[in-house]
């Protein structure tokens, strides 16, 4: 779909970043299914889809057209009610996001503000995990005296260390380029850039009316490798870490677990404002959408459990080999190997999707959780809360222990951890707040990003 097509007024719009691949692209397609077999005839999806850059957005679409015209074929052969208006059912929109660069943040989410007019769910699934290589030494002593707990708490991925951004202020002219402080990849990309997205794309997740019995969702993807010893607030971006995939995924439990908090509110409260001019954005559309905000967003946490995409670079024979691995440690009893990325798919997708009093009535009955995707042995998947260390499964202490699934040494969660993680997320969002603020006036004082409106 071109820019200039119709945006329909009553449809229900998802932006999906890292569409392209591994679970981005499954989720889409979980997505286009489910929508057509829950959702009323008369509603429209609009898969808003994010790549780095055209080339990819348009063979994304191009993909995602086949599947819906699978989709098509199977109701006709099986006489399903789905409508067979199917591409005015489903619609795609493909935007360029990378999101590395600060401006490149602010320009997509500048169009989305002009060209949008509300965002039912914003699914942030891009992501990079930062690794270098495997230390195969330690990978074949641990695949050989515990298969499951090494295929699901690997020890052995080598990370880059202190992997930095390019610069977010470009050299121009004769004008001398001011310092800027570094910028962690791996934070930038799997927290950071999203973080500063869903700030921007706040009046479009508000813009629901108080009757739709709905809010906006912010839908995080986290990862059960998110250690708490990773994480340290002296390193808040991973600079100096040898693990910082896993301390951005930390951060990111940490952040969405804890925005609902009292403690949180007075940051959470400005992250989410859309009732002020946001300083991306000049323009007249993103002012009236605004305007019209009714309902803050929620934050929801997920996690895929563990399929075989590209995330880990390896040779094409090694990715076979480490796809058996993770079937065998499903078939050994781990219910995290979902293994492929569709059953990866089930929690972000499940998440977007729900009615809203059925995930406000199983918070509400057992506290604010991390959704992962879960499987049996046949491969047949289904959303599971996930234990967080600090929070356990729900923030409440006291609650049910559930022993499948649950990482060895975890210990159960007490008064004290629950404080600590509270103030722990104040504190992040403290950081996160800052800095943003720091950011946005250095871009702003650089002049970079003047062209956006
Ligand atoms: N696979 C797993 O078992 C697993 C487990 C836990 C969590 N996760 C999480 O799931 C998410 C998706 O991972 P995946 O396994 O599907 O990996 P993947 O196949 O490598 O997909 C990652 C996606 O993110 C995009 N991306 C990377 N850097 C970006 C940037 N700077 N700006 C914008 N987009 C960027 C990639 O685009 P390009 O193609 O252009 O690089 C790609 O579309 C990640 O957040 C990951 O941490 C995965």
């Amino acid at each position: 779909m071109s820019d200039t097509t119709p945006q329909p007024e009553d449809g229900f719009y998802v932006l999906v970043t890292g569409a392209n691949s591994g679970l981005g692209f499954a989720i889409c397609c979980r997505l286009i299914d489910e929508f057509l077999h829950t959702r009323p005839q008369s509603q429209t999806l609009v898969l808003i889809i994010t790549t780095r850059d055209t080339r990819k957005g348009t063979d994304t679409v191009a993909r995602l057209q086949k599947h819906l015209q699978n989709v098509r074929r199977k109701a006709e052969r099986s006489f399903l009610g789905i409508s067979m208006l199917l591409h005015r059912r489903i619609q795609f929109r493909q935007e360029i996001l990378d999101l590395t660069s600060i401006s490149s943040v602010q320009r997509h989410a500048e169009r989305l503000l002009n060209s949008t007019p509300k965002l039912n769910a914003a699914i942030l699934n891009a992501g990079i995990g930062g690794w270098e290589g495997l230390d195969w030494l330690t990978a074949i002593y641990t695949l050989l005296t515990d298969w499951v707990h090494a295929v699901t708490y690997p020890s052995y991925k080598v990370s880059g260390v202190g992997w930095l951004t390019k610069p977010q202020i470009p050299a121009s002219g004769n004008t001398e380029k001011p310092e800027e402080p570094p910028l962690g990849e791996v934070f930038c990309a799997n927290v950071f850039g999203h973080y500063l997205l869903c700030h921007y794309l706040a009046p479009l997740l508000s813009a629901h009316k108080a009757d739709e019995g709905t809010v906006g969702r912010i839908i995080w993807t986290s990862s059960l490798e998110a250690y708490a010893h990773t994480f340290s607030l002296h390193d808040f971006q991973g600079l100096a870490s040898s693990m910082p995939y896993e301390a951005s995924k930390r951060l990111t439990d940490i952040l969405a677990l804890t925005a609902e908090l009292p403690s949180t509110a007075p940051f959470v409260a400005r992250y989410l404002s859309s009732n002020r001019p946001l300083s991306v954005s000049k323009s007249k559309s993103s002012m009236s959408n605004a305007n019209k905000n009714t309902i803050k967003p929620k934050i929801y946490l997920t996690h895929p459990g563990i399929c075989s995409t590209g995330i880990m670079p390896l040779h094409h024979l090694l990715t076979y080999l480490m796809t058996l691995a993770f079937y065998i440690a499903r078939w050994l009893g781990s219910q995290w190997h979902g293994v492929t990325a569709w059953n990866g798919a089930c929690a972000p997708a499940w998440v977007a999707l729900a009615q809203q009093n059925t995930l406000d009535a199983m918070e509400e009955r057992e506290g604010k959780g991390k959704w992962g995707s879960a499987t049996d042995w046949w491969g047949k998947e289904r959303v599971e809360r996930t234990e967080v260390e600090g929070w356990g499964w729900g923030g409440v202490v006291g609650e049910r222990i559930r022993k499948k699934g649950r990482r060895r040494g975890v210990k159960d969660l007490t008064e004290r951890d629950r404080k600590q993680f509270e103030e722990l997320g104040r504190d992040c969002w403290k950081e996160m707040e800052q800095l943003r603020e720091e950011w946005e006036a250095r871009l702003a004082a650089a002049r970079v990003g003047e062209d956006l409106g």
